[in-house]
């Protein structure tokens, strides 16, 4: 289906998978739903919060016993600091299938582009570099089979709405 006035998100992008240390693709994730976020492990609370949402949407989904699986994928804004043993620790809090996407900065700014997706570095401590928040924006992005945009979720939207649209989707 295609419809007029669908902003156009997303694209190719390359990530490091932090399971297995390798590259990953969009393309890797053909034939599969992907739920896309972007935040970075420090965050305070927006970002455990959201990913735990996540999962509750995760098991609304899986709970039906008909929808296929879709698989969430975490994107860090923060590079720096959210290395793959950092990021591999993080995700034991939340849904078993989360997938912990991390790369270099070029490659984060990429699908971040792709995706619309604002981050900057706020709040920085003069006197310990490591010690910073990362201003971001708060949004889970459905994407199809082919690695195709179908619909995004803000901050706002609950739980339940959030499964039903997905739904709508497949
Ligand atoms: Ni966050």
């Amino acid at each position: 289906m295609t419809s007029v006035g669908k902003p156009l998100l997303g694209g190719p992008w390359t990530l490091v998978d932090c399971d297995t240390g390798r590259a990953v693709t969009d393309a890797s994730f053909h034939g599969k739903y992907t739920l896309l976020y972007f935040g970075f492990t420090h965050c305070p609370d927006i970002c455990p919060n959201e990913l735990v949402r996540i999962g509750d949407v995760l098991d609304k989904l899986d709970a039906d016993g008909k929808s296929p699986e879709v698989v969430p994928l975490f994107v860090t804004v923060d590079p720096r600091r959210d290395t793959i043993e950092q990021m591999q620790a993080y995700k034991q809090d939340f849904h078993p299938r989360f997938k912990m996407l991390t790369g270099t900065r070029d490659q984060v700014a990429d699908i971040a582009k792709a995706y619309r997706v604002y981050f900057s570095k706020a709040d920085e401590n003069e006197e310990d570099d490591d010690d910073y928040l990362v201003d971001h924006s708060i949004v889970m992005y459905l994407v199809g089979l082919n690695g195709e945009f179908l619909d995004f979720f803000t901050q706002s939207a609950r739980v339940d709405d959030i499964a039903k649209k997905i739904k709508g989707h497949f």
